[in-house]
């Protein structure tokens, strides 16, 4: 297996020791990533004031088309950006008011960042949660399209792939033949599987609102979270900043105008370094002619060897411990989901030894990425075993 740790050289020189297996959670940034932050900066020097021409002409303009490329949609112009995806969803809940609380069709293995403010917004009656759990995997798609299907709601808000147990959706074309502007709209959070599988969302992109961001697999780091906002849904949302109609900037005030593309979803002032350490990456995957199907073919292999070792004791007490498989077939997520209620313990633990996993409540996540290779299975299987003892 060829080694790409090369294309990290920074990340591994800053802290040579670590094992780091989060890459589900915070990447590790590829050296591309340092050119890009400097890259930002450069132009803020050189160009002041004028910065966001360069920004707004061609920064956001090349990411639109690198995100429009990855999930193959039509129309680059239809995604916006935010530092964070909890600022898109507000957004677009913002749009909607009907004078009731929103019907809002979920699940129990959404992120915090919808969870929680969802939670927050049921507590004021301005929203009504129907929350359909994850578990049985098997027939989670099913069920969830049968409440959908049984009750339309105002809003079907869901991950494409559950942070905590990597459990894939796979009805977004059936959700997308539901949505419409004045009628249900339909939110999809690509946190999960954008970057870390194939994705194809032509097929949905008139009728489907698409969350997703640069922290994960995107290796892009903070600041750079994205939405594609299908044509004529919430063209209004009430939650607005000045950038969501920039192009107005010189005009006198009057209306609160809105663009009609993906602008419409822009807040205020943001740093923009996220959006250029995400170009950056993207053209060195470019140069280096990997895309994500061959990184998570790649991802996969390793996925396997870690699942087996594992399983056969060679991580120590992690054979105690429940694996879940989500997906009977079709991509998996780029992390194994490993059930036993010491996990928080275990991450703990792990992490006084530089072995860097992550632990959402009875759950440790391990991730692989593009900067491990088959000897760091072994190196984290025999680190466990020894941290854990
Ligand atoms: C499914 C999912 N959505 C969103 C996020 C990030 O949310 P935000 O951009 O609001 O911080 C994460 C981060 O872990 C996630 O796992």
């Amino acid at each position: 297996m060829k080694s790409y740790k090369h294309l990290f050289s920074r990340a591994f020189a800053a802290a040579p020791g670590r094992l780091h297996f989060a890459a589900h959670s915070h990447h590790l940034w590829p050296d591309a990533s340092y050119e890009g932050h400097m890259g930002a900066w450069d132009d803020s020097a050189r160009l002041a004031d004028r910065k966001w021409e360069r920004i707004f002409g061609e920064v956001i303009p090349q990411a639109q088309r690198n995100i429009a490329n990855e999930l193959n949609l039509p129309d680059p112009g239809t995604i916006g950006f935010a530092p964070n995806t909890h600022e898109l969803l507000v957004r677009t809940f913002s749009a909607r008011a009907e004078g009731r609380p929103l019907d809002v069709l979920t699940s129990d293995g959404e992120f915090h960042s919808f969870r929680r403010q969802s939670g927050r917004w049921a507590e004021d009656g301005r929203v009504q949660l129907r929350i359909v759990p994850c578990e049985p995997f098997a027939t989670f798609t099913e069920r969830y399209l049968a409440e959908l299907e049984r009750a339309t709601p105002d809003i079907a808000f869901l991950s494409h792939v559950m942070f905590k147990s990597g459990l894939r959706f796979d009805g977004a074309r059936e959700v997308a033949a539901l949505a419409r502007p004045d009628g249900m709209w339909a939110v999809l959070d690509l946190y999960h599987s954008f970057m870390a599988m194939p994705c194809d969302f032509s097929a949905v992109a008139e009728r489907m609102f698409l969350l997703g961001g640069g922290y994960k697999y995107a290796m892009a780091g903070e600041g750079a979270a994205y939405m594609h906002a299908p044509p004529g849904f919430a063209p209004r949302p009430q939650n607005t900043g000045w950038f969501a109609d920039f192009g107005a900037i010189e005009a006198k005030q009057g209306e609160i105008a809105y663009a009609a593309d993906g602008g419409r979803f822009l807040g205020a002032t943001f740093d923009a370094t996220g959006v250029y350490r995400f170009n950056a990456v993207r053209a060195m995957l470019e140069r280096e002619g990997l895309n994500t199907g061959i990184i998570s073919d790649r991802v996969m292999t390793l996925r396997a060897a870690l699942c087996a070792a594992t399983a056969s004791g060679e991580a120590g007490a992690l054979a105690e411990a429940e694996l879940l498989h989500p997906n009977a077939a079709g991509p998996q997520a780029r992390f194994i989901s490993l059930r036993h209620p010491k996990a928080t313990h275990w991450k703990a633990k792990l992490f006084q030894h530089d072995i860097i996993t992550d632990a959402r409540d009875d759950v440790l996540r391990i991730g692989l990425g593009l900067y491990h290779d088959g000897s760091d299975v072994a190196a984290l299987c025999a680190g466990v075993k020894r941290a854990l003892e």
